[in-house]
């Protein structure tokens, strides 16, 4: 991929998502984009912007976790033994914030695709717009989403905090390892307290 896509936008964004998604998934990125374009237009980013990162977030979801593991190879992405044990789950933000940012695309908009999974410490309103877009979507169904739901139209921050909290509590109550990006998020809202 070669052509250059800093000034992409919704549309061009969902072809591209589109010719490498499935329909499911690609109904999955639309739903994103339309909240985390909501979310944008309450608390101050700009809602082409989160709806061209909720079309791309998921572009390397369809990977299967050998070609996930390769990607992360060919584009230096790190693997340690959280990513080893669920390539594709956690591959496949980073290695495709790495193919859109070596296609161009805005660091920004790279950055918000790259954190979406898991989080990241000091995410910005675009990222903390799609991260709880791809939490809150309206396909989404389970225990505490609809008080993460009501707090995303109020506060984005204290969404953000509720969702980090929600998501490490399912880690570990499946005890499954912590990914640092999410502690990190967590440790933001809650570290301090
Ligand atoms: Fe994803
Ligand atoms: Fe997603």
């Amino acid at each position: 991929m070669t052509d250059a896509i800093r000034t992409i936008g919704p549309a061009e964004a969902r072809a591209r998502a589109g010719g490498r998604l499935g329909r499911r998934r690609l109904e999955h990125c639309g739903r994103v984009a339309d909240l985390a374009a909501h979310y944008a237009a309450l608390h101050g980013a700009s809602p082409d912007d989160a709806r061209v990162v909720g079309w791309l977030h998921d572009l390397c979801r369809d990977l299967s976790d050998d070609q996930a593991l390769a990607a992360a190879a060919r584009w230096g992405v790190p693997v340690g033994p959280l990513e080893r044990s669920h390539p594709v789950g956690l591959l496949h933000a980073p290695v495709a914030a790495a193919e859109l940012r070596a296609a161009g695309l805005d660091e920004r908009l790279a950055r918000a695709v790259e954190v979406h999974t898991v989080g990241a410490a000091g995410m910005d309103t675009l990222a903390k717009c799609v991260y709880l877009a791809d939490f809150c979507e309206p396909e989404r169904d389970f225990d505490g989403l609809g008080k993460v739901r009501r707090l995303a139209d109020a506060s984005l921050d204290e969404a953000v905090a509720a969702a980090a909290r929600l998501t490490l509590l399912d880690v570990i109550g499946r005890e499954r390892g912590v990914h640092p990006g999410a502690l990190a998020l967590y440790n933001e809202y809650y570290g301090a307290r």
